[in-house]
């Protein structure tokens, strides 16, 4: 049996090892996928061991994306973008980082919510390491104008420049972006609204104009629930046409992960499903 394992702190409530049970299942993958669940100074440790043990690979979630991502010899060019790495594979000639994050947003947006992308304006709330891990993926999705929107305005402007500068995002695609302050931006409409902010997990609402939401053909918030969160509850009443949690990009990143690691690409509709009838 080849091992794997999800590794953040807290770790509890990942729904990680139910999506990858359900993978292995499905497409006959002889497999296991634990829980790990350092003290935030043990991870490299932690995770060197489990490697030593004879593990495969992980998934890693908050807050350890970027020290992941350092541990690694490799990595994908989309890990290498975001400066952060939500999976390792465990190869002979070393640890191999990769992002799956953008993709498993990308792929929700694209094939669960039959949303397309292309020529659309996009409204990105947030600018710390959630906002910043899905960033590339939506400007290679060729829309027409991404907008990062952040409570603190200069943290938007720096996240465009960390992925000018160190990401390597060419500048002719970094023009496609603005960053600024809720309170300064540019006339929409906005097609798409993404909250990437870490308020939703305390029901806390970025404070947008009010506008946004109606015009607004999706609204997406990158966090999940057994409800709509506070984020989509209100842009429901604010007139949004269309609301999304983020539990199908889980799924979804969970299955880029689980081809990286076993070159078998797992149907993610059924799961989808079932992880939402478990959730309510
Ligand atoms: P994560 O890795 O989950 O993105 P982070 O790097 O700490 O976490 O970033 C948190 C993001 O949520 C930031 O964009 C933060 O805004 P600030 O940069 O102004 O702090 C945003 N955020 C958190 N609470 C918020 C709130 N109540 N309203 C608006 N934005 C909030």
């Amino acid at each position: 049996m080849d091992r794997y394992a999800v590794v953040g702190h807290p770790i509890g409530h990942s729904r990680s090892p139910e999506i990858h049970a359900m993978f292995a299942r499905a497409t006959g993958q002889a497999m296991t996928y634990e829980r790990l669940g350092p003290d935030p100074e043990g991870f490299e440790e932690a995770v060197l061991r489990f490697r030593e043990e004879g593990g495969k690979g992980l998934n890693v979630t908050l807050p350890f994306k970027e020290r992941a991502f350092a541990l690694a010899r490799s990595c994908s060019s989309r890990a290498g973008a975001v400066g952060a790495a939500n999976t390792l594979d465990f190869r002979a000639e070393g640890i191999f980082a990769d992002n799956t994050d953008g993709a498993g947003l990308i792929r929700d947006l694209t094939r669960n919510l039959d949303f397309s992308l292309a020529g659309q304006d996009v409204l990105l709330v947030g600018a710390g390491g959630a906002a910043r891990g899905v960033l590339p993926a939506l400007l290679d999705g060729s829309v027409s104008r991404i907008v990062v929107a952040n409570r603190t305005p200069a943290r938007a402007l720096a996240l465009l420049q960390y992925l000018g500068r160190e990401g390597g995002l060419p500048q002719e695609i970094l023009h496609r972006c603005v960053g600024c302050g809720f309170d300064a931006l540019p006339p929409g409409p906005y097609a798409l609204v993404i909250n990437a902010t870490s308020g939703s997990l305390e029901g806390e609402i970025p404070a947008l104009p009010e506008g946004v939401y109606g015009e607004a053909m999706l609204v997406y918030d990158m966090v999940y629930g057994k409800e709509p969160t506070p984020f989509l509850k209100k842009a429901q009443a604010l007139g949004a046409r269309r609301t999304a949690d983020g539990l199908g990009m889980l799924v979804e990143q969970a299955a880029e992960s689980f081809y990286l690691w076993r070159q078998v690409y797992p149907d993610t509709g059924s799961v989808l499903q079932q992880l939402r009838s478990r959730l309510e």
